[in-house]
């Protein structure tokens, strides 16, 4: 076999006819399959079942009753199934036009790149199909930023968001690949230094249906960057640093109200602690959360040791004022850059720790490389 399209879908159902119909249009004379992976709550599945019947060109169904990851965790349960070595990757809503795929394929063919992206971006392509200007800018920023953070990795293609792309299953590390969410692949190109070919293509309105863009999903492609360039601890950071801001905001909020300081520093801690340990849960430590146990033990570890930590910090910080003579403000920065490595090293080893074997996706309990050293 030649080729598997890989499709992603949530609750696609009107448009499953129009693109199997237009791909076996698009690949007459190839061996070719399609694959749908489903995550949809709705009927999709079943008029896949039925669409394949009639179809030209072998269309097979993975269906996720428990779905990982999203989008992404899609596309890698994906090519992990694909009968072919060439995966092609594509919306499940005609905004990817079947019709560029066999310029996408006569690319790759040329021999010289494992990854073919298909680009709004560069000369001949349009993004004319996001929905309006606050979309197309964020696009546009969100490209720069990524770019910007992989230099050299990304050096190859103006579209590093794009959902269409076509490549070689072989070149990429599966088993490194930690999708959350849409950006799957920024996620191949991040890990791995690929060859990278590139075509332009009108990204086209919506067939039926609405987008599954969110606002979490923008949370989950920063915290997907932060991990991707900096590694686990960088993300944890931007948890605490979060965190650190929303305490001082409801400390403010409740004097205004008339509470004490030291009341409303205790509320705001508490609070703060609570909201931490959800953001860790969902974004930080999201990967190695089937492995580690109850979230209920795991929230009772981490909310006691915030809560030791921050009665031993304030008489360490009187300690090295008082005795080492530091001053104050270096001495609390010291407690906090102290505090701060203890936590990542508690919650990295002991509340996220895997309780059973690791699971076929290993999940290390360290920061993972990210390729740092092959960056410019
Ligand atoms: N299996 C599965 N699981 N599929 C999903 C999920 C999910 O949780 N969420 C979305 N999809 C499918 C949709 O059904 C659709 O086929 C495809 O993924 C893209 O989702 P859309 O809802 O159409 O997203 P979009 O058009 O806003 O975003 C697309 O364009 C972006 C570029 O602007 C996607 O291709 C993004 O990856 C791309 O970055
Ligand atoms: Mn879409």
């Amino acid at each position: 076999m030649d080729l598997t399209v890989i499709v992603p879908t949530f609750n696609e159902g009107p448009n499953v006819a129009e693109l199997v119909g237009r791909l076996g249009a698009a690949l007459e004379g190839r061996d070719a399959e399609i694959l749908f992976v489903d995550d949809s709550t709705d009927d999709t599945p079943a008029i896949i079942a039925s669409v394949a019947t009639t179809s030209t060109i072998p269309v097979r169904l993975i269906h996720r009753d428990e779905p990982v990851a999203g989008l992404g965790g899609a596309v890698l349960e994906g090519f992990r199934a694909a009968r072919a070595r060439w995966c092609l990757v594509m919306d499940g809503d005609l905004q990817h036009p079947p019709e560029d795929v066999p310029r996408m394929l006569d690319r790759a063919a040329v021999g010289d790149v494992d990854i073919v992206v298909a680009s709004r971006y560069v000369t001949g392509g349009t993004a004319g199909g996001l929905a309006g200007a606050t979309r197309t800018a964020v696009s546009r920023a969100s490209t720069a930023l990524t770019k910007s953070m992989f230099p050299r990795k990304l050096h190859g293609t103006t579209d590093p968001m794009t959902g269409f792309f076509l490549v070689d299953r072989d070149a990429i590390d599966l088993d490194a690949l930690r999708p959350r969410g849409f950006k799957i692949l920024l996620e191949i190109l991040a890990r791995r230094q690929l060859r990278i070919g590139e075509v332009p293509f009108a990204f086209a309105s919506r067939y039926a249906g609405s987008s599954k863009a969110s606002f979490t999903q923008g949370i989950r492609f920063l915290t997907q960057l932060a991990m991707l360039r900096f590694g686990r601890m960088s993300a944890f950071a931007v948890v605490g640093g979060v965190g650190a801001l929303a305490n001082l905001a409801i400390m403010w909020g409740l004097i205004h109200l008339g509470m004490g300081y030291l009341p409303a520093a205790i509320i705001a801690s508490e609070v703060t602690i609570i909201g931490n340990f959800l953001l860790l849960e969902y974004l930080v430590f999201s990967d190695m959360r089937a492995d580690s146990g109850l979230m209920r033990t795991r929230f009772i570890k981490s909310f006691t040791f915030n809560n030791v930590e921050a009665l031993v910090r304030i008489p360490v910080l009187a300690l090295l004022v008082q005795d080492a003579h530091i001053p104050s403000v270096l001495a609390a920065a010291i407690t906090l850059v102290a505090a701060f490595i203890v936590r990542f090293v508690f919650h990295a080893l002991w509340v996220y720790a895997p309780k059973s074997q690791p699971s076929a996706t290993p999940s290390p309990a360290l920061p993972q490389p990210t390729g740092r050293t092959l960056e410019s």
